[in-house]
């Protein structure tokens, strides 16, 4: 369900039996050539909105404005600093909980995204700010390495474009047809939440935009098979939050 269909009235009288929301968290950035630029968003939003519908949860506005400054060498990308990103999400955090809401579930999308979050997480509490990035789930990254095994790799992953082409659509390959660079898992662990290096670097490292991901192995498939899980995971964890915080 989404808030910003609701009316307020409709919000207050969800008040009275949950207290539990979603927040999609993405980003406004390249991926790759055959990636689109809402990559990240659409993939956080279409998971969180359909676990929204499956257990009748509001899913607020999508933040696709987030920090991305080593793809700022790629045409279409938007980054905001960490610290714009981080104020936002804690005026945001601040104002649902003014209006009662004590379980705030991001879902996350986006590498860089998740230092920030923890930051806001541990500002006002880990029992209310909750943040999991939809490839934490099991049975998902089952999927994930089932399909593409090492090729998945770190950015424009075939797993994220299968996903939009399920949700959005699929984009002639291109250079995509060709396996990019692997990367070894050494680079993906000392890279973890996209600590890339300045734009003009990245994209001499990394020239048409993917980071070891071998993007043409998505299928439309498998991109609705790994949007089920993810919702299908996402429902289950959510849940579980708002039964071990009772409402009073
Ligand atoms: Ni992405």
């Amino acid at each position: 369900m989404r808030l910003d269909e609701a009316t307020w009235l409709e919000v207050d009288a969800y008040l009275t039996h949950s207290r539990g929301i979603l927040i999609p968290v993405g980003s406004t950035e390249q991926h790759g050539p055959m990636g689109l630029i809402g990559t990240d968003a659409f993939c956080a939003e279409k998971i969180a909105q359909g676990a929204g519908e499956q257990i009748n949860a509001y899913v607020v506005p999508t933040l696709a404005y987030t920090p991305a400054p080593f793809n700022m060498s790629f045409a279409g990308t938007i980054s905001v600093s960490e610290s714009t990103f981080e104020l936002l999400v804690s005026e945001i955090v601040e104002g649902l909980l003014s209006h009662g809401f004590d379980t705030i579930y991001f879902l996350n999308g986006h590498g860089a995204n998740l230092a920030p979050l923890k930051r806001v997480a541990k500002k006002y509490g880990s029992e209310k700010v909750h943040i999991k990035s939809w490839w934490d789930f099991e049975r998902v990254n089952d999927l994930r390495s089932k399909y593409y095994g090492d090729w998945e790799g770190m950015h424009a992953t075939p797993s994220e474009i299968a996903i939009t082409q399920a949700t959005h659509r699929v984009v002639e390959p291109g250079l995509a047809l060709w396996p990019p660079e692997p990367i070894s898992s050494e680079f993906i662990k000392s890279h973890a939440g996209d600590q890339h290096g300045p734009p003009h670097q990245h994209r001499q490292q990394f020239p048409d935009g993917r980071v070891g991901s071998h993007s043409v192995l998505a299928t439309v498939e498998q991109g609705a098979t790994l949007l089920r899980a993810a919702i299908n995971a996402v429902s289950h964890d959510y849940e579980a939050l708002l039964k071990i915080h009772p409402m009073a």
